[in-house]
């Protein structure tokens, strides 16, 4: 299943999420990871991952595409699209969840591809369940 066969608005964040991960640093790993949003503005913004040396400095793809979003000026967002390698589902790391937590609700939706295409979609919700959030501070 090819994501531009699908939905083409699945397949514009296939191919932001392609070109970040084109750009990703991940000398250590050698594991790239491009990851494209969607804000409730309708902007798409995209990051890859970024290792480093001191390996727990790294950063995730997701964690990118968040800055990316708040440096554009956009607060919410309603989809985003995860690309990484292998044969597994790249979903987001538990931390990576939790940002995404911050900026989106429950039914966020979290598509998860490969090389070759979608692999597979789930909500925030089912990815984080039970969680705290902004709200919890309201
Ligand atoms: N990584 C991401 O960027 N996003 C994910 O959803 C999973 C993992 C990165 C972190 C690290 O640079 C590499 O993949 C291997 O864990």
């Amino acid at each position: 299943m090819s994501a531009a066969a699908t939905d083409p608005r699945i397949d514009q964040l296939f191919a932001a999420a392609k070109a970040a991960q084109a750009k990703a640093y991940a000398p250590y790993s050698r594991f790239r990871v491009g990851a494209a949003l969607r804000s409730d503005t309708g902007r798409i913004h995209a990051g890859c991952n970024v290792e480093n040396a001191a390996y727990p400095v790294g950063t995730c793809a997701e964690a990118g595409a968040i800055a990316a979003m708040i440096l554009a000026g956009d607060r919410a967002i309603t989809e985003i699209l995860v690309l990484g390698e292998g044969p597994e589902l790249c979903t987001p790391c538990g931390a990576c969840r939790q940002r995404l937590r911050e900026f989106g609700a429950a039914s966020l939706k979290v598509h998860v591809a490969g090389p070759e295409g979608l692999r597979a979609h789930f909500t925030l919700g089912e990815l984080l369940p039970h969680s705290f959030g902004p709200d919890n501070l309201a």
